[in-house]
């Protein structure tokens, strides 16, 4: 089998045993167990693994938000929010990073959400990269958003119009 292939799937309850490891492995931002749980539970549509030979390799969560009213429409506004994204280092720079997130702002638009955001480090290329491949652009500056004091964009990607 071609070692580069790999599935796009929602995340299964037993998963996230996986799902919390890349984390931990690749990110210093980690959540409790409880709370990816709570995320896979409210929105399964938007939270996806990738799966390389029934291993889980990467994963993306998302979250559905309030935005503010929509004036003079007087509707609330609705978003996407990416929480976190992560491929394991040996699966990077095969596109599963890209096909994560499209896959969620796919779901997102079949939510009907106006837009889409995410804060990254400043320095984190590889992402600020990949996210401006699928439209996103930056907002602001957040500063000290991170716990050791980095800054954070903020970037954002139109869902409609
Ligand atoms: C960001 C991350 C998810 C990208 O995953 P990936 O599977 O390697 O990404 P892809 O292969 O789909 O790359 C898509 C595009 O992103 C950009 N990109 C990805 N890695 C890059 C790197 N190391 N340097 C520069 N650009 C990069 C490129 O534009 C790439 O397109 P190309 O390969 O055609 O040049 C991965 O690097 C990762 O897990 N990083 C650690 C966790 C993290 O930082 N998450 C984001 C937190 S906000």
């Amino acid at each position: 089998m071609d070692e580069r292939r790999y599935k796009i799937r929602e995340c299964r309850k037993e998963d996230l045993g996986e799902v919390i490891a890349i984390n931990r492995r690749c990110l210093p931002e980690n959540y409790t167990s409880i709370f990816f749980e709570e995320m896979r539970e409210k929105y399964p549509d938007l939270f996806y693994v990738a799966e390389v030979d029934g291993k889980i390799v990467g994963y993306v969560m998302c979250r559905e938000e309030a935005a503010g009213l929509d004036l003079p429409r007087l509707r609330a506004r609705r978003r996407g929010h990416i929480i976190s994204i992560a491929v394991l280092p040996e699966y990077r720079r095969r596109g599963i990073g890209r096909s994560l997130l499209t896959k969620a702002l796919e779901s997102m638009r079949m939510r009907n959400l106006e837009e889409c955001i995410l804060e990254v480090r400043v320095s984190n290329t590889a992402a600020i990269n990949l996210y401006r491949k699928l439209g996103f652009e930056t907002v602001s500056q957040i500063p000290f958003y991170y716990m050791d004091g980095e800054h954070a964009y903020l970037m954002r990607a139109k869902l409609t119009g």
